[in-house]
């Protein structure tokens, strides 16, 4: 078992041991991937400032996130198949979340049902939400989510069609993944994963398959977004979503200064600055870059959360030194998970933990609340009037 001290070394472990159609699914972006790479490119060139003979005692990295204490400013995002990454995913990847103290959300697509996985785990997590055509579907999925107490109500807007990946086209992406001939060869190379997924019913997407009248098996993902997800979706829709959740909600996939300002209008309670992973519009600009420009638009009217790119503590600190209260990682707890299942979430989670803490130190800070842009070395990071 080789030391793991990296996110990146959860993601060579992983690409060992995941199906290469789900490890590509999860490792890659849309067309050139350029915003992609952008998002991790982005947050290394900014540059930290050291500081030096400061008492760095009794550090803490508590605060709060849309509305709820947590143990650092870091949730894990919705991710799609993650049962496809690691058997039971999302209820493993939910268990080592509250285990860190962190929100989990599960994904509108995920494996493990809504209900499954409120069984299965003892603290509430949050619930992600795509909008589709089908409104008395979209009711029912309101009304889950409420009966399996989930604190929170993610919608996310910016996959209402969805940006193209060449691997997942390539590999075939399906799940369960079709007896080809290639991907036959490629499991049998993967003992884990299929000793794993043997052992468990969880195959197909919990919250549709047996909800949606129909819909017996949804193998082919890409065809049935495009004929359920609702591409007429505006902000009228969001407020409907609204009035019928009534908690907390959570908007995600903002990347823009005047769409920040029409989502404060909704009177939601946070966005997330994000464009999806690099897996939606590619050529739109990286998370952080667009991070200071919203937080200037909405100042406090609206929480703001940053997703994209988050590989590290020193990422984590910088988005909260450009005015984010907290982020979202996707890629690194999927790492964790293909890699390690439960444990190796953990180890994602404590990884960056230990990274925010000393980087935080390092900076001559004690309170991950008391973090601004004071941390960062001028002229190296975004500003508001980028793209101005
Ligand atoms: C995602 N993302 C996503 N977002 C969402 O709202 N619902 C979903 O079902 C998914 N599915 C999904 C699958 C995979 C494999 C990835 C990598 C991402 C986007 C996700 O929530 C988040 O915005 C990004 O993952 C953040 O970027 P990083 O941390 O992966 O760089």
């Amino acid at each position: 078992m080789p030391v793991i001290t990296t996110i990146e070394d959860l993601r060579s472990l992983a690409r060992r041991r995941v199906p290469r159609m789900f490890f590509d699914y999860a490792d890659s972006g849309s067309w050139t991937e350029a915003t992609y790479r952008a998002n991790e490119a982005d947050f290394q060139a900014i540059k930290l400032r050291q500081r030096v003979a400061v008492n760095m005692e009794g550090r803490s990295l508590h605060t709060r996130m849309a509305g709820q204490d947590v143990a650092m400013p870091v949730a894990l995002a919705p991710t799609g198949l993650t049962g496809m990454q690691h058997a039971d995913g999302e209820i493993l990847a939910a268990r080592a979340a509250a285990s860190m103290g962190v929100p989990f959300t599960l994904s509108t697509m995920s494996i493990c049902s809504i209900e499954d996985v409120a069984a299965r785990t003892q603290s509430p997590f949050w619930f992600q939400l795509y909008m589709m055509r089908d409104r008395a579907f979209m009711e029912s999925l309101i009304e889950r989510a409420k009966a399996a107490r989930c604190s929170a109500l993610m919608l996310t807007l910016d996959l209402q069609i969805l940006g193209q990946r060449h691997k997942d086209l390539k590999n075939g992406l399906s799940a369960p993944p079709k007896p080809t001939l290639a991907n036959l060869l490629n499991l049998g190379s993967k003992p884990r994963w299929c000793w794993h997924m043997l052992h468990t019913q969880r195959r197909q997407f919990g919250n549709i398959v047996g909800h949606v009248k129909g819909v017996a098996d949804m193998s082919s993902l890409s065809g049935w977004i495009a004929q359920q997800f609702d591409p007429r979706l505006t902000w009228a829709d969001v407020e409907w979503i609204k009035q019928r959740w009534g908690g907390r909600l959570i908007l995600k996939g903002i990347l823009d200064e005047e769409d920040a300002r029409l989502a404060a209008d909704t009177g939601a309670d946070a966005i997330v600055v994000s464009n999806h992973g690099g897996r939606q519009l590619d050529g739109a600009p990286s998370s952080i870059h667009a991070l200071p420009g919203i937080v200037d638009a909405v100042g406090d009217r609206i929480e703001v959360l940053l997703d994209g790119g988050v590989r590290s503590g020193q990422d984590v600190l910088k988005a909260v030194a450009l005015g984010a209260k907290g982020t979202l990682i996707g890629r690194a707890f999927l790492y964790g998970l293909g890699a390690m299942g439960e444990e190796g979430v953990r180890t994602a989670l404590r990884i960056i933990q230990r990274e925010l803490d000393l980087t935080m130190a390092f900076c001559g800070r004690t309170d991950i609340c008391q973090v601004d842009r004071s941390v960062l070395l001028p002229g190296t990071y975004p500003t508001a009037a980028l793209y101005r």
